[in-house]
């Protein structure tokens, strides 16, 4: 079953506009009164009223208080009234109610104003109290036509804003042809059109009608009226309302429609829609529950019952059934949605002609000579078994995601539905669970109960931390220094970045990025990158590992080795200053020190005072040890010998 909710329903323009005006004026007096209750809606009436907002039937029960005309609006005299005696009037009457006024107004004193309404509605009280002429109120063709039969023109007819717009064209009609000279406007509001038309169109699919809204609102009661013409229909003025056993006798591909009145409030409606998702989630259960028992009965296959268990041999498939042979003188067809619990797979993908299957029957026609039958509830009651020896074994399975419900998704593991809930889906709390819709997952059995039905709950969470254990057990044994990886930048810190290699995560250190000098480590990664990475050392005790993202293959000082050697004159640029001395880079990656004693003949103090970082100087190669991969530079040897490194260094 699923429920819709009409695309039209709850608060129009003018509630909303009229409860936005009452709440102002409460936060500025700090109560405010209104002129009948602001909407027709008792639970709204109540949180009103715990806001400050009370309603009073006279302007006089309100002497020198802020006084609210709601949405019906009123009639002049009692506007007139309410601004005497009360601190301050605030109008929230309806702009599509002022408009009727207005008309109203402009009938002739000798004229007549017939409102087509409920002469008892507020709304056409004050409608008919802005009139200066003589006034009527009829509720139907009828009351009408006896009206205008009797009286004089000229007669203007304008209508209750809620009044039923098919019927309203329907009398309009009859009233034009019959007395051409009578003046008709179709005052009925657009809200109310649209969520009748939008109820009238729901309840002619809906096999149930739920009406949400306070039992004096005219226009929920009339939206009642709409669609019990089409399907049953149940009032409720709230969820606690909605009766027990309310989905007996629905099917399950049935819809449940809700629509609500224009003064019901939005979370109101979200109640109704929850509460009937759990009706149908415990109608559900109790099927299952009932076709357990009913699978344990006789076996015979002569006679065809609704519970019967049989074997069925299957004649032909179409896309929307399977046609099979009971051996029963009806014909059994099992439909697409009683084959699997996978909206997505096609019939031809679940049976052939020619397969033999176990199916329950579930409803036998002897009118037409049919018997429906379920493959998918005999699969479910099958399921539960080897789901729980699943569980006992505590292996891993494979299902696809067929839906995305409350808390969580349905997988579908061989026809039997597995309910994994939110926290065991593996998607981070706050995530999207659409995004497994229709995936293939692997999970774990970590619940079989046969209560209500059968229930059976899975973790995806727990088979992907099985599986993520098992690997990093492995990677722990078979680890080795000089291990290759491509991995992924994790998080950067400010002393390097640790990179996932799959079953852990990696430290490489600032210095171990790469070969030249590093400021920050965000200046040569971000998050997501991919690196390679080799293993430089790890514990197996501590569970860490460092890593290098260093290719040997470029090593600078292998170059250096190779062209440069001891007593070189070269030039190199000062890279860093320290108190013992400068650093110059020969090649990128291979940095010298020119030791304080080794920049000048004569004695320096303040090496700043000398050199800059930037400053390209001649020096000559004095040491190398190749152990410590560190060189050696002079300036001052040269300032002795008197040379100088040649241009192309
Ligand atoms: Fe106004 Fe229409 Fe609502 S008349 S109060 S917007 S139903």
């Amino acid at each position: 079953m699923r429920i819709e909710i009409a695309d039209k329903a709850g608060f129009c323009f003018g509630v909303k506009r009229a409860i936005n005006l009452a709440e102002t004026a409460a936060e500025k007096y700090g109560e405010v009164f209104t002129l009948g209750e602001l909407i027709h809606n008792e639970r709204a009436i109540e949180e009103l009223e715990a806001k400050g907002i009370h309603a009073v039937e006279t302007p006089e029960e309100a002497v020198g208080k802020p006084l609210v005309i709601r949405s019906h609006g009123v009639a002049r005299a009692v506007e007139e009234t309410a601004r005497k005696c009360s601190a301050e009037v605030i109008d929230a009457t309806c702009p599509n109610v002022l408009k009727i006024h207005k008309i109203a107004a402009s009938v002739p004193k000798n004229g007549t104003l017939i409102v087509l309404g409920d002469e008892n509605h507020p709304e056409v009280i004050g409608i008919m109290g802005h009139a200066n002429c003589k006034t009527f109120a009829a509720k139907n063709a009828e009351q009408l036509k006896a009206v205008l039969e009797k009286t004089a023109e000229p007669v203007c007819i304008v209508v209750q804003t809620t009044f039923d717009s098919g019927e309203f064209s329907e009398i309009s009609q009859k009233i034009s042809a019959e007395f051409p000279r009578v003046e008709i406007h179709n005052t009925i509001c657009t809200a109310t059109e649209q969520r009748q038309k939008s109820a009238r169109e729901l309840s002619r699919r809906a096999a149930l009608m739920i009406v949400v809204g306070g039992r004096s609102s005219s226009n929920t009661r009339k939206l009642a009226e709409i669609c019990e013409k089409n399907a049953k229909t149940v009032f409720v003025t709230s969820a606690e309302e909605i009766p027990p056993q309310i989905l007996k006798g629905l099917q399950a591909d049935d819809i449940i429609g809700i629509t609500a009145g224009a003064s019901t409030p939005a979370h109101t409606i979200k109640e109704v829609h929850d509460k009937m998702n759990e009706e149908i989630t415990k109608n559900n259960n109790e099927n299952e529950e009932d076709f357990a028992s009913l699978l344990e009965q006789d076996q015979s296959f002569n006679k065809l019952y609704n519970g019967k268990r049989v074997k069925a041999t299957v004649v032909s498939v179409s896309k929307k059934e399977a046609v099979v042979e009971v051996g029963a003188k009806q014909t059994g067809y099992i439909v697409r949605e009683e084959l699997t619990n996978d909206p997505t797979a096609e019939v031809e993908d679940i049976v052939k002609p020619g397969d033999v299957i176990d199916a329950v029957v579930i409803k036998v026609d002897d009118s037409v000579g049919t018997a429906a039958l379920s493959k998918k509830r005999v699969d479910a009651q099958l399921g539960l078994e080897k789901l729980d020896e699943i569980k006992q074994a505590n292996e891993t399975i494979e299902g696809k995601v067929t839906r995305v419900v409350n808390g969580g998704v349905i997988v579908n593991y061989e026809n039997t539905n597995v309910f994994i809930p939110a926290s065991h889906t593996g998607v981070p709390r706050g995530g999207k669970l659409d995004t497994l819709q229709g995936k293939s997952v692997k999970f774990k059995i970590i619940e079989v109960s046969n209560d209500r039905g059968g229930r059976v709950v899975g973790s995806i969470r727990q088979a992907t931390r099985e599986v993520r254990e098992a690997e990093r057990a492995k990677f722990w044994e078979t680890i080795e220094v000089g291990q290759k990886f491509e991995g992924e930048v994790r998080s950067i810190e400010n002393y390097g970045v640790f990179v996932d290699i799959g079953a852990v995560d990696g430290l490489v250190h600032t210095a171990d990025l790469t070969w030249n000098r590093v400021g920050h480590p965000k200046d040569i990664v971000k998050v997501g990158d991919k690196i390679n990475v080799i293993v430089k050392s790890f514990d197996l005790e501590k569970k860490r590992v460092s890593l290098s993202a260093k290719d040997p293959d470029d090593n600078p000082w292998t170059k250096f080795i190779e062209e440069y050697a001891k007593d070189d004159v070269i030039k190199a640029t000062i890279v860093s200053i320290t108190e013992f001395g400068a650093f110059a880079q020969i090649i990128p990656g291979v940095d010298g020190l020119i030791h304080i004693s080794q920049i000048s003949t004569e004695r320096v103090q303040d090496i700043n005072t000398v050199l800059k970082v930037g400053d390209v100087v001649d020096v000559k190669i004095i040491d190398i040890d190749e152990e410590k991969n560190r060189v050696s530079l002079s300036i001052r040897a040269l300032s002795e010998s008197g040379e100088t490194a040649s241009d192309d260094e």
